[in-house]
Formats: C-alpha cells, sequence, structure tokens
C-alpha cells in the first residue's frame, strides 16, 4: 500500500498552479526581508526589558517595592516631612508624566527637578546621574512601562508625543 502511494506521489505531474522553482529567490529575499526587523527589534525590547528588571531590582526596589508597589501609606507624609516613594504601578502616578520629565526626574533626582519648577516640596527621591548610564535608566523606565496595561501605556505615550511636540 505504501509503496504504491509512493510511487504514485513520485510520478505526479508538475502542479502548475504552484510556484515554480525559478520563483524561488525572489520568495526567499522577500519572507528573509520582511521578519528580520520585526524579530530583531522583538529580541532587543525583551533583553532590555530583562536588564531593565534586573537593574531595577538593584536600585531602585528598596523604596519603590520589589513589585513596584511602592512604600506602605506612600500619600501620607512622614515624621521627617518626607514623602514615602509612591509604587511604579497603574496605582501610582509615575505614568501621569510624560517621558522626558521620568528621566530628569531619575537622572537629577527629585529635589533638583522640583527646586527647577518652582515647587516647595523636600523629595526623598535620589539622582541616579552619577550611577547609571542613560541607556541604564532607559531601560528601568522601559521595565516599568511594561508591566503597565495596554490602556495606560498609550495613555502615557500620548502624554510623551505630545510634551516631545
Ligand atoms: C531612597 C529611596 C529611593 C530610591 C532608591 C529610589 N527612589 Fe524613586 N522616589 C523616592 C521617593 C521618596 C519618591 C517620592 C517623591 C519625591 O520625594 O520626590 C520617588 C519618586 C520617584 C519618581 C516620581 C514618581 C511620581 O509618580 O511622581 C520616579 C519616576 C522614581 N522615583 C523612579 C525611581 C527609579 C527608576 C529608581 C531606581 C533607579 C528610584 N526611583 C529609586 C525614593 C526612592
Amino acid at each position: 500500500m505504501a509503496g504504491s502511494w509512493r510511487r504514485w506521489a513520485h510520478g505526479m505531474p508538475a502542479n502548475p498552479l504552484l510556484p515554480g522553482r525559478h520563483l524561488m529567490p525572489a520568495l526567499v529575499a522577500i519572507i528573509g526581508l520582511m521578519p528580520v526587523p520585526a524579530a530583531a527589534f522583538l529580541h532587543a525590547s525583551e533583553t532590555d526589558t530583562d536588564s531593565g528588571r534586573a537593574l531595577y531590582v538593584e536600585h531602585c526596589a528598596a523604596c519603590h517595592g520589589v513589585d513596584l508597589e511602592g512604600q506602605p501609606d506612600w500619600r501620607s507624609r512622614e515624621a521627617n516631612g518626607l514623602y514615602p516613594a509612591p509604587p511604579h504601578d497603574e496605582t501610582g502616578h509615575t505614568w501621569h508624566h510624560d517621558d522626558a520629565m521620568l528621566i530628569d526626574y531619575i537622572t537629577r533626582g527629585g529635589q533638583a527637578v522640583l527646586d527647577d519648577m518652582g515647587v516647595t516640596f523636600t523629595s526623598g527621591m535620589p539622582g541616579f546621574g552619577s550611577v547609571l548610564e542613560a541607556s541604564e535608566i532607559e531601560a528601568i523606565l522601559d521595565y516599568i512601562k511594561s508591566t503597565w496595561p495596554e490602556h495606560i501605556r498609550d495613555t502615557q505615550a500620548q502624554r510623551s508625543n505630545a510634551a516631545a511636540d
């Protein structure tokens, strides 16, 4: 049975509707071109998120929480006059700010940014500009964003685009 099936398949005439051999190089070129940039992008962003998470755990989690949950009672001022570290998940207000503001806050620290804005506030947020590379700060921010639900990510992205205009 199997033998006769194979003999039949072998003897089949070429199907005129299937792409012939001469089409193969063109197909390979098209297929080869399309997925590569997408795959490379996906790969890079996954790696960034992984390294962003590691950097977050090392530099930020002590105050903002391993699960980005922030410190307890983060809306109430402590006895020393400072506010506790807020969460970075969707319950906090990190996503209310555009990228430039967030990067500035992380790089220079809360005090420098708020002083520049004329806000009277004693900030407990240290600056990381001398500890982290700009690319590392971006990776941390990408990691934080990767934990947000899509509608929050969209809202924050729109805010960043509007601020950059
Ligand atoms: C020593 C504790 C501490 C560490 C470590 C720390 N933060 Fe903060 N962070 C704070 C506090 C406290 C605030 C609350 C606002 C303020 O005082 O400026 C804050 C605020 C922020 C804000 C503004 C959030 C908002 O909703 O306005 C961002 C963004 C932020 N931190 C990111 C980071 C990142 C990223 C790291 C790690 C690279 C980090 N923080 C490490 C204490 C800390």
